[in-house]
C-alpha cells in the first residue's frame, strides 16, 4: 500500500466503524465490532502493518494520522459502551408488573396513644393544650415554683444541669409550663401540658431518665380543691374506667398549697392487694394541690382575686397500668413486636 492508499483506507474505516457504532444497540453488537476495527487481527492492526512499507519520510506523518483517527473512535467506543450500560440496568431495575410491597406500619407508640387520649379527656372539659421547653432555666424549674436557691425541696429532683452556674437544665417535671402559660396569658385559664421530663434516675424497671408528664392548671377567681376533685375524678374515670376509686391523701410540693398525693383503686385486683400495688390495694397516680400565691407572684399574677389548681402525672406510669406492662424499658426499645400489641 502507498501512503495515499492508506490514508484514504483510513478515511474509509473510519467513516465505516461510526456508521456502524451508531447503529449499534447491544452489547455482543458492540463487541464484535471492538474486535473488527480493534482486535488483533482487526483493521487497524492491518493497516498499522502497512506503515514500515512506506517511505520513511511519511512514516510518522502517516502513524499519528492513524493513532489520531483510533482515539476518537475508541472515545465513541467507550460512550457508547456507557449508554448501553445505563440503558441496560433501567431496563432491569424498573418492573412494574412485580406486585408492591405491603408497607408495614405499626400502631401508634402507647405512649403516643394515652397522651392522645388525655388529651381528648381534657378537651372535652374546655382545656386548652399548651408545651413547653425541654431545656429549661433554673428560674422556671425551680425559683418560679416557690423552691429558690438552695431549697432542700430541689432534691425532690435529681436534675440533668446543661451548664456549669447550674442556670440551664433539662425540666425535671412540666411544671414549668404553668409559670410559662400564666405569664402569657391571663385567667380564667384552663390548659393540660404533656411532654418530655428528664432525672437523673437509674434506668430499671420502674424508672428512667426520660418519661412524659402531663400537667394540669385550672385559674379563675373561686377554684377551690372541690374544683380539682371534681376534674380529677372525671379524668381518671375516664381514663380507667367509671368503677375506679380515686383516694387524696395530704403531701407536699413546694409549689402548691394545700398539696395531695392521688391514688386510684388497683386496676389489676381491684382494690383487694396484688403484686402491683404491693398489696396495698392503691395505686399512686398523680400529684396535685392548689397553686401557691408564690407561684401567681413569680409569673407576674396578682393573687388577691384568683385561685388554681394544678396537678401532674407520669404517661408512662398511667400506660403501664392501664395496658399491664411491667417493665418501663418497654416503651424505649422500639420493638415493633411491643408496640403493635396496643391501639
Ligand atoms: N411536678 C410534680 C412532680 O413532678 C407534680 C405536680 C404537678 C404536683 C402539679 C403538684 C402540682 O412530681
Amino acid at each position: 500500500m502507498s501512503h495515499n492508499e492508506i490514508l484514504e483506507n483510513l478515511d474509509n474505516i473510519v467513516k465505516q466503524a461510526i456508521c456502524e457504532l451508531q447503529k449499534i444497540n447491544d452489547h455482543t453488537a458492540i463487541e464484535q465490532w471492538r474486535v473488527k476495527y480493534f482486535g488483533r487481527k482487526g483493521l487497524f492492526a492491518d493497516i498499522t502493518s502497512a506503515i514500515p512499507h512506506i517511505s520513511p519520510e511519511l512514516r510518522s506523518e502517516t502513524g499519528k494520522k492513524i493513532n489520531t483517527a483510533k482515539k476518537q473512535l475508541m472515545q465513541m467506543f467507550e460512550e457508547k459502551l456507557g449508554f448501553l450500560k445505563n440503558k441496560e440496568a433501567s431496563d432491569t431495575d424498573v418492573n412494574f408488573t412485580i406486585p408492591g410491597i405491603i408497607p408495614d406500619v405499626p400502631n401508634l407508640h402507647p405512649i403516643t396513644l394515652v397522651s392522645r387520649e388525655i388529651v381528648g379527656i381534657f378537651q372535652k372539659l374546655g382545656f386548652g393544650i399548651h408545651v413547653g421547653p425541654e431545656i429549661e432555666t433554673d428560674f422556671y424549674n425551680f425559683e418560679a415554683l416557690n423552691m429558690p436557691e438552695n431549697h432542700p425541696a430541689r432534691d425532690m429532683w435529681d436534675t440533668f444541669y446543661l451548664d456549669e452556674d447550674r442556670k440551664l437544665l433539662l425540666r425535671t417535671h412540666t411544671s414549668p409550663v404553668q409559670v410559662r402559660v400564666m405569664q402569657k396569658l391571663s385567667p380564667p385559664l384552663r390548659i393540660i401540658a404533656i411532654g418530655k421530663t428528664f432525672r437523673r434516675d437509674a434506668f430499671d424497671a420502674s424508672h428512667s431518665p426520660v418519661f412524659h408528664q402531663v400537667e394540669g392548671l385550672m385559674v379563675d377567681k373561686n377554684i377551690t380543691f372541690s374544683n380539682l376533685k371534681a376534674v380529677l375524678i372525671f379524668f381518671l374515670r375516664e381514663l380507667f374506667g367509671s368503677r375506679v376509686r380515686v383516694r387524696f391523701l395530704p403531701s407536699y410540693f413546694p409549689f402548691t398549697e394545700p398539696s395531695a398525693e392521688i391514688s386510684i383503686s388497683c386496676v389489676i385486683c381491684g382494690g383487694k392487694g396484688c403484686q402491683t400495688c404491693g398489696n396495698a390495694g392503691w395505686l399512686e397516680i398523680l400529684g396535685a394541690g392548689m397553686v401557691h400565691p408564690e407561684v401567681f407572684r413569680k409569673s407576674g399574677l396578682d393573687c388577691k382575686n384568683i385561685t388554681g389548681f394544678a396537678f401532674g402525672a407520669g404517661i408512662e406510669r398511667i400506660a403501664m397500668l392501664k395496658y399491664g406492662i411491667d417493665d418501663i424499658r418497654q416503651f424505649y426499645l422500639n420493638d415493633k413486636r411491643f408496640i403493635q400489641q396496643f391501639g
